[in-house]
């Protein structure tokens, strides 16, 4: 369960009321379930506070939304990368659109991750924001334009050489990356032209959480793949 698979989807949960409590844990499930149905490859990243409880419940590889580049020890408040490893989780979003860091912050991140052997998706707002971060060799690098973020228009149809120059930029400093893209991104269609686009699959969460049925949208997501 530690290996990255691909296509791939990672349904960020953000924090929506919906996956407060109990909310998380079945949403996660339902991620669980579908991906086991269908043999896909789906990835949950639950609220922090939820994360050791859904770790230890579900059968897929959970990441946290994001993790603190702080050693362990005197560190209040703090989430370190150890710490997020200990609940089970397999990696960590870092640089999170809503979670900014600056460049050093993200390199401190994913250097405290891989200290304590955590995967990473570092997302970016930009083809140009990609690039940059790909130096730093994340697990993967998942482009999102901030303006398309829980909104009704995915990035695949509105900006679709966002998608393919992000891939470009990434594979410019390193091939094996693979690139996620993200925002707006509600169907099985939006995840057939990720991929047609280049992208080894997507990074969403409005499009799940709240939807009506969650296991259907999981399901609609990944019929084409
Ligand atoms: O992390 C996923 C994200 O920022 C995209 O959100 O709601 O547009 O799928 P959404």
């Amino acid at each position: 369960m530690n290996e990255l698979r691909f296509p791939l989807i990672i349904v960020n949960f953000k924090a929506y009321p919906e996956v407060e409590g109990e909310g998380a844990l079945s949403l996660a499930r339902a991620c669980a379930e579908v991906a086991a149905d269908a043999g896909a490859n789906i990835i949950a990243c639950p609220p922090m506070v939820e994360l050791g409880r859904v770790a230890s419940s579900v059968r897929i590889p959970v990441m946290a939304q994001h993790v603190d580049d702080r050693v362990p020890g005197s560190a209040t408040g703090w989430t370190t990368a150890e710490m997020v490893r200990r609940t089970g989780a397999i990696g960590s979003l870092v640089n999170h659109s809503e979670h900014r860091l600056n460049l050093d912050d993200i390199r401190s991140a994913l250097s405290a991750c891989k200290r304590a052997g955590l995967k990473t998706c570092v997302c970016a707002d930009s083809a140009i924001t990609s690039g940059k971060v790909a130096v730093y060799a994340p697990d993967m690098v998942a482009v999102e334009p901030p303006e398309l973020i829980g909104g009704e228009v995915s990035v695949t149809n509105a900006k679709p050489e966002v998608v393919v120059e992000a891939v470009h930029a990434v594979h410019q400093i390193e091939p094996s990356i693979p690139v996620l893209c993200g925002a707006g991104i509600k169907n099985g269609l939006d995840v057939k032209r990720a991929i047609e686009l280049g992208a080894k699959g997507v990074l969403l969460a409005s499009g799940v959480v709240k939807a009506k049925d969650q296991r259907q949208a999981l399901r609609d997501l990944i019929r084409f793949i």
